[in-house]
């Protein structure tokens, strides 16, 4: 029989409700479909038991925080929020090899996660939105995915993982059966690092600020040209390049931002968008003309393998 999400809405119901019983769980959110999705099963299966807390890490796109705390509210899941920008930003400071950030915000993450949870009182269970692509790479030693792996060892909690056999796709299935908003449905998957793995190289509130507004005119001409829906991924990277560039006559050395847009059906394979000419054209003369600090952009024509959809 075919995979059917209300049948597995169902089955995931029961089964939380029988795990949670009358205990207390929090939940670690911060926009994504994953995340949301298994704290909304959750919260169904046993109301009042769950807590998100939103982690402000300082690596989240421009206005995301914002959005998605909007979306929370709107959907009756309380959570706790937190500004924890200085704290990563001094963790961070100096860094540059990819996995040591990774580690730096999975372990940041852990530690102000479990201060926030502990003021809540007695917790049993950590939700989590695992799901089984994320198994598959975790097991190969491809990357490490968890941006909460060792969290309920630290804490003590157990782990419930309502979306660990599941795909994105069935995923976002399940979201809307559930009568999720689209927009958080549809948001296309960002990493627990955030804005670290996409600033390349050192990362500091200076790179960052630029990265984030280069991503947003990528994001904005994407959705302007109707495509959101179309590609799987899509993100403007900070390189750690200069380049030459001439700027009202006179010669500049600027960044070099490079945009990567990718469709993929399960993560672990994805091919390049070939995004029309009129679309590449329009995002390169806005992010050259609104941002006078970038000399240059760049498209990225690598599949995956060989290239990962982040370039860290
Ligand atoms: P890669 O770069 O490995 O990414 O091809 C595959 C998918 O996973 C996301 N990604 C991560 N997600 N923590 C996460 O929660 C991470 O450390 C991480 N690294 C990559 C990436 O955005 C893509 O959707």
């Amino acid at each position: 029989m075919a995979w059917d999400a209300n049948v597995f809405i169902d089955e995931a119901i029961s089964k939380i409700s029988s795990q949670i019983g009358n205990k207390k769980a929090v939940c670690g959110l911060s926009g994504g479909v994953d995340s949301s999705v298994a704290a909304v099963l959750v919260a169904k299966a046993v109301p009042g038991c769950l807590t998100g807390i939103y982690v402000n890490t300082g690596l989240m796109r421009l206005d995301e925080t914002e959005e998605v705390r909007k979306s929370y509210e709107d959907m009756g899941i309380p959570i706790i929020y937190v500004n924890a920008e200085d704290y990563f930003l001094e963790k961070l400071k100096g860094v540059t090899e990819p996995e040591t950030k990774r580690k730096i915000v999975g372990e940041g993450f852990i530690r102000i996660f479990e201060q926030e949870a502990k003021k809540l009182g007695p917790i049993d269970f950590l939700v989590q939105g695992t799901i089984y692509p994320d198994v598959l790479e975790s097991e190969k030693g491809q990357k490490t995915h968890h941006n909460v792996g060792g969290l309920p060892e630290v804490m003590g909690l157990a782990l419930c993982e309502p979306l660990y056999h599941l795909y994105k796709y069935e995923v976002r299935e399940v979201g809307l059966a559930l009568g999720m908003p689209g927009e958080l449905i549809n948001r296309q998957p960002f990493p627990g690092p955030g804005l670290s793995v996409r600033c390349l190289g050192e990362v500091n509130k200076e790179k960052l600020d630029l990265l984030r507004r280069a991503d947003f005119i990528v994001r904005d001409e994407i959705k302007n040209a109707g495509l959101a829906k179309s590609i799987w991924q899509y993100m403007a990277i900070l390189t750690d390049l200069r380049s030459t560039g001439i700027r009202d006559e006179k010669r500049v050395y600027g960044h070099v931002i490079a945009v990567r847009a990718v469709n993929s059906h399960d993560t672990s394979h994805a091919e390049w968008y070939k995004m029309p000419l009129e679309v590449l054209a329009k995002l390169s003369s806005r992010i050259t003309k609104e941002m006078p600090e970038v000399a240059r952009v760049v498209y990225d024509i690598t599949d995956k393998p060989v290239g990962t959809i982040e370039w860290e």
